[in-house]
């Protein structure tokens, strides 16, 4: 349903005031945590609060899956974060995947760090990398499915956004600085977005690359749009969970759970890079 009743600014307002119940903190950092990645959420001291109590939040078709907003602090840094995202090939519209985004945006965020699970298409990102994404190539958003299709509420953002600055090239400096400074060989990229939920060809995959792809996977870039839009400046880093098959003579199946048993196995990495990362991004 693209049609909604009350305006997108007005159901922001209700979402916040209901979170501004629960809890005075205004966090000035928003986190999306990825596949497998969000039990980083689980040391998040503060409130947390199921995504099926907050007005206007998209509700899951799948049960199972975990959707919890965290509001507290994590490494000394007041945030709010995002344990489990909506995907567009879970069905949601992009204007559903982005709400969150906006709501953490009015809540006070000013900057927003997203992580996310992505297969690896450059020949030397390996299984376990952690690739700072520098650009984007949005082939589902091109494709017609930008969450800032449809009416404009001037109060969230302009109609037109320039994407050209869309991850933030301070953040970045000082992400690769804090890289250096503990020891994580962080690789940047360009990630190629995809709705899903099938993976791609190998065909499909040699295009993204010949279009200058180093990563692939179905998320993030319908939030970074949405941040860039609501005034966000934009971090995003990926977690190269698998290596894609661009040959037909390569016999490897990609499958869910090498994405899964990888995301799992980089979890620790990704947790004390993000922890050291906190504080040296986060807005005062
Ligand atoms: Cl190979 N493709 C896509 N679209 N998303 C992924 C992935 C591949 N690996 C992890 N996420």
């Amino acid at each position: 349903k693209t049609a909604q009743s009350k305006a997108l600014g007005q159901r922001l307002d209700e979402a916040v005031a209901f979170i501004r119940g629960r809890t005075g903190q205004v966090p000035s950092l928003a986190l999306v945590l990825g596949s497998g990645l969000g039990d980083l959420a689980d040391a998040i001291e503060g409130v947390a609060i199921p995504y099926g109590m907050i007005p206007h939040f998209p509700s899951s078709t799948a049960p199972s899956h975990k959707g919890v907003l965290h509001i507290g602090t994590l490494a000394g840094v007041r945030v709010v974060a995002m344990q489990g995202r909506m995907h567009l090939f879970e069905g949601y519209t992009p204007q559903d995947v982005v709400l969150p985004m906006q709501v953490m945006a009015r809540l006070g965020a000013t900057t927003a760090l997203l992580t996310n699970a992505a297969g690896g298409i450059r020949e030397d990102f390996l299984v376990t990398d952690l690739v700072l994404i520098e650009d984007h190539l949005s082939l589902a958003g091109l494709a017609g499915n930008d969450p800032l299709r449809g009416i404009n509420d001037e109060s969230v953002g302009q109609r037109f956004i320039s994407m050209n600055d869309a991850y933030a090239k301070r953040l970045r400096c000082e992400a690769m600085a804090v890289a250096g400074e503990t020891g994580v060989d962080l690789k940047s990229g360009v990630y190629g977005f995809v709705t899903g939920p099938s993976f791609e060809t190998p065909a499909e995959i040699r295009a993204m690359r010949a279009l200058g792809a180093d990563l692939v996977g179905m998320s993030t870039v319908p939030e970074v749009i949405a941040a860039r839009h609501s005034g966000m400046e934009v971090l995003a880093i990926s977690t190269v969970t698998n290596k894609t098959v661009s040959s037909l003579d390569d016999d490897h199946i990609t499958n869910a759970e090498e994405v899964w048993e990888a995301a799992e196995l980089i979890r620790p990495k990704l947790a004390s890079f993000v922890n050291a990362l906190l504080p040296r991004i986060a807005g005062t």
